[in-house]
């Protein structure tokens, strides 16, 4: 049906209306972001801790990377423990998890170099002496599994099913099939999307070479998303969305993306959620690379493969739950 000059007046005006309305609300939630990202970290023990965490996870990692490498991250490890006294200095709570979690973290990076007889810089083995000594620290080390133990929990109902799944960064070479990589989608698709728009899209890479590119660009998952079997590079369709909804792409797409991890879970592949903070070159590369349109926004990425027989997985430790919640009657 042809348009009338009426209609295209009054499309037009939405338009206007909807520019104006998202400015408004994107200049909002940018000023948020603004305040409070990036901030001063030194002024509470919570932005501190932010900030500590994302540190001090760098070294999780690296002690359960499948090619550990000796005297990797040890620059992470001199700010973890400049992080830590300058904690104890500022009077911080020295009961927190995370507080013990990064000592722990820099107490087994410790360890494992002396076991392997590898001296670190003096400077920075000295800072560690310092910081340990008198401590306490109860040891811990990344857990370390059989793919079965791992996986033993499938079938035991949600709550076990949900606490066993762990990002898992070391894969082998058994294919993942194209009817595995159906299935899954499939599962993950009973994500909920607002009025039922079901804007995701899940691109699935599977060339090695492609494989070795896209983790290249994305460069977070130096070390095991270039080992990855499939990487699955979710978009969120923008076309699907209207007048304030800005932000709904986002939360279609990270809603799904959970499921998604669920669902490579519950076919026993290993998976890593990875971020796409899609800075402009890198996202004009990785959509020539999977000929992903501009209607679309790219989400996240997720390394996937059947795990080694043998692997560790990251610790990870999770705030006290009265953090994270707050019931109010
Ligand atoms: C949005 C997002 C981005 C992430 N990016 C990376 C990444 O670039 N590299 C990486 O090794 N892990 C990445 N992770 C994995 C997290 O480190 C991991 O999920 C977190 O420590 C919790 O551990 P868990 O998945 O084992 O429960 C990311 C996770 C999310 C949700």
């Amino acid at each position: 049906m042809k348009q009338t000059k009426n209609d295209k007046g009054i499309q037009i005006r939405r338009r206007i209306k909807a520019f104006i309305g998202r400015w408004i609300g994107l200049r909002h939630s940018w000023w948020r972001y603004v305040k409070n990202a990036n901030c001063d970290y030194y002024e509470s023990q919570s932005r501190f801790l932010y900030v500590m965490i994302s540190n001090y996870h760098v070294i999780e990692k690296c002690l359960a990377m499948p090619n550990f490498e000796p005297g990797h991250g040890k620059e992470r490890v001199e700010v973890v423990v400049g992080d830590l006294f300058k904690y104890r200095e500022l009077g911080f709570d020295q009961h927190h998890p995370q507080y013990i979690a990064a000592m722990q973290a820099v107490q087994e990076y410790n360890q494992v170099h002396k076991q392997l007889g590898y001296a670190l810089p003096s400077g920075l083995q000295a800072g560690i002496d310092k910081l340990l000594e008198g401590a306490n620290i109860p040891e811990h080390h990344q857990p370390h599994v059989t793919r079965d133990q791992f996986f033993v929990h499938l079938n035991d109902g949600f709550e076990e099913f949900a606490r066993s799944r762990h990002s898992v960064r070391a894969y082998s070479d058994k294919e993942i099939s194209d009817e595995t990589i159906r299935a899954i989608v499939d599962l993950a698709r009973t994500t909920p999307t607002a009025c039922n728009r079901q804007p995701n899209k899940t691109y699935v890479a599977c060339d090695k070479d492609m494989i070795k590119r896209i983790a290249a660009l994305q460069g977070g998952g130096r070390g095991f998303a270039e080992n990855a079997n499939k990487l699955l590079i979710i978009t969120s369709v923008v076309e699907a969305f209207g007048n304030n909804e800005y932000q709904e792409v986002y939360k279609a797409g990270g809603m799904y993306v959970m499921n998604l991890l669920y669902a490579l879970h519950a076919y026993q592949i290993g998976a890593c959620p990875l971020m796409w903070a899609g800075e402009k070159e890198r996202d004009r590369q990785l959509r020539q690379i999977l000929d992903i349109p501009d209607n679309e926004e790219i989400i996240m990425i997720v390394s996937a493969g059947y795990p080694t027989e043998n692997f560790k997985y990251v610790t990870s430790v999770r705030n006290p739950l009265e953090e994270s919640l707050a019931i109010v009657k």
